[in-house]
């Protein structure tokens, strides 16, 4: 099991992410980053990115995560975390961040170099779908 009432195997969420690292399509960067998350029902849903010979339409690998998020049922993401090619804790980008945002709001904890952080001290006074109902 993944997670209980008070704990998460971050272990396991990592390796999830190094697997779907081991997936991308990375031909123009040489960069490939995989990434994985806990949702609220307790299902992993993971992502890596995938490049294009049209550089600026590459996918980031949180892209696929949460396509993969939405299209097998939806839900909150809860935990996330982030790799490079060698398997180690990557911070996503700016627009990742956003990405997440929307899926996770500020509570989504994520697994960074500096340790476990919450969305909202990686994307302070974020932008999200609450603005547009005010
Ligand atoms: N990349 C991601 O997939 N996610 C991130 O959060 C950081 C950057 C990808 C995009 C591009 O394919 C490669 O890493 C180099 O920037």
């Amino acid at each position: 099991m993944i997670s209980d009432a008070t704990t998460v195997d971050w272990d396991r969420l990592r390796e999830e992410a190094r697997a779907a690292m081991c997936r991308a399509y990375a031909p123009y960067s040489g960069y490939p980053v995989g990434v994985a998350a806990l949702v609220d029902d307790g299902r992993i849903v993971t992502g890596c990115n995938v490049e294009n010979a049209s550089y600026g339409l590459g996918l980031c690998a949180e892209c696929g995560l949460v396509s993969q998020l939405q299209n097998s049922g939806g839900g909150r993401l809860t935990h996330f975390t982030c790799v490079d090619g060698r398997g180690e804790i990557l911070v996503p980008c700016g627009r990742c961040r956003q990405l997440l945002y929307e899926f996770g709001g500020p509570d989504l904890l994520l697994e960074t170099p500096a340790g476990i952080l919450p969305l909202s001290q990686m994307l302070p006074q974020a932008f999200g779908p609450d603005h547009l109902t005010k």
